[in-house]
């Protein structure tokens, strides 16, 4: 889908939905035509609004905009990897050392407005 963008303090900015679209607690994939692998997973968690990455980094899922919230942490539904919804950091190492990419989220005339993912082509995706 092709999202409207703004520029904003010379940064460019995408609006990608309205407000009451994203509902507390229930997580949205935002996808970019670029690519497949630009997506994120945005949240509104206790009136908070966060944008991490969709692509969990343990199998390549996309699924963390289905991810179980709790503590402040967003847990894979696959395999149960976690990740802190504000820094996109895993909370346990035990399970794998990769983190989520976090991006910049926030809420403008009724509008939320994330900055866009890089293209990061994924190792395994490389010969392709
Ligand atoms: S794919 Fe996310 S924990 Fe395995």
């Amino acid at each position: 889908m092709k999202y409207k963008s703004k520029i904003i303090n010379g940064k460019e900015y995408f609006a990608i939905c309205k407000n009451n679209e994203l509902l507390e607690g229930k997580g949205i994939k935002i996808q970019f035509d670029e690519d497949d692998d630009m997506q994120v997973a945005i949240f509104r968690i206790n009136g908070e609004l966060y944008c991490l990455s969709n692509i969990c980094p343990h199998r390549h899922a996309e699924e963390i905009y289905n991810g179980i919230i709790k503590d402040g942490n967003v847990t894979c539904p696959l395999h149960g990897w976690t990740y802190n919804l504000k820094s996109g950091a895993n909370v346990n190492l035990k399970q794998g050392l990769k983190s989520l990419q976090k991006f910049e989220i926030f809420e403008l005339n009724k509008t939320i407005y994330i900055e866009k993912p890089p293209l990061i082509i994924p190792k395994w995706r490389q010969s392709e």
